[in-house]
């Protein structure tokens, strides 16, 4: 499956959603896509069949390539089913620590990939990830797992944590890459926590099997404002495009 049909849809509808099932208001035991048991329950019934949300690597390989080079150490953070880890493996990374709220799904990788030594799997919430030292990592990749802490109870807090943990993580000039459906209105805010100190570069990706006509060339980054927004007037042609915001740690300031 190259995108889902499903729960973290486009334009806010799932995180308006998810802050309601978190509520309760449904009664009975309803889960949201920031809580682990959801994601627990999800995975059990799926049995860790691959699943890649929104894109797979070959669709973002060309910028990955660009800013991340195989011999980075990289954290894959709410790593899921995805095929991502295995198709970089394949493409020649050779350190990725995948991380993952889920126990369930954990496990499941674990023995998938017990014969794969580049690929490690630890059960952690992103929010606390005090297990690594400071600057231990050259990149970091998420994609859709700050769109679901969005979907969460304290959402704003919980990306708070999340961007901050990774901005701590990371070495000086290292990279977060973030693969969202969250256009900059929704997402530079939470990137730009006041400690951090990220070089913003955004790429806008079609959903995979959009027919629209393209009017740029996806690989040309799309400028944003001084205030971190789309240029006035800029629509992407597919409505449901997915963002892809290449954050360099700049060294020494602060934002
Ligand atoms: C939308 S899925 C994306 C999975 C995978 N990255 C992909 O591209 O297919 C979100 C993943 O984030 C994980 N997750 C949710 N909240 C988390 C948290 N606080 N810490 C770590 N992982 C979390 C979920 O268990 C799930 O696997």
């Amino acid at each position: 499956m190259s995108s889902s049909s499903a729960p973290l849809s486009p334009r806010g509808a799932a995180e308006e959603e998810g802050a309601a099932r978190s509520d309760g208001a449904t009664g009975g035991t309803v889960f949201s896509y920031g809580e682990a048991g959801y994601w627990d329950a999800r995975y059990v019934e799926e049995g860790g069949a691959p699943y890649d949300w929104y894109q797979r690597y070959a669709a973002l390989r060309p910028f990955v390539r660009r800013f991340v080079p195989p011999a980075s150490r990289l954290l894959m953070i709410g790593c899921g089913s995805a095929l991502m880890s295995e198709d970089m493996v394949a493409d020649g990374y050779r350190e990725i620590i995948n991380i993952d709220i889920s126990s369930v799904l954990i496990e499941l990788m674990r023995k998938k990939y017990f014969d794969l030594p580049q690929l490690q799997y630890m059960q952690l919430d992103v929010r606390d990830m005090s297990k690594f030292p400071d600057e231990s990592f050259d990149c970091a990749i998420d994609k859709g797992t700050l769109d679901s802490l969005m979907c969460g109870v304290e959402a704003p807090l919980s990306a708070a944590q999340m961007v901050l943990e990774v901005d701590r993580l990371l070495k000086p000039g290292g990279v977060f890459m973030l693969i969202t459906y969250g256009d900059p209105s929704a997402r530079i805010p939470h990137l730009n926590q006041p400690v951090c100190n990220w070089e913003i570069v955004l790429y806008i990706l079609p959903r995979p099997g959009f027919k629209g006509n393209a009017r740029r060339s996806v690989f040309d980054p799309v400028p944003l404002t001084e205030n971190g927004r789309l240029p006035d007037g800029y629509t992407p042609e597919d409505p449901d495009s997915h963002y892809i915001y290449v954050c360099k740690k700049v060294h020494g300031l602060q934002g």
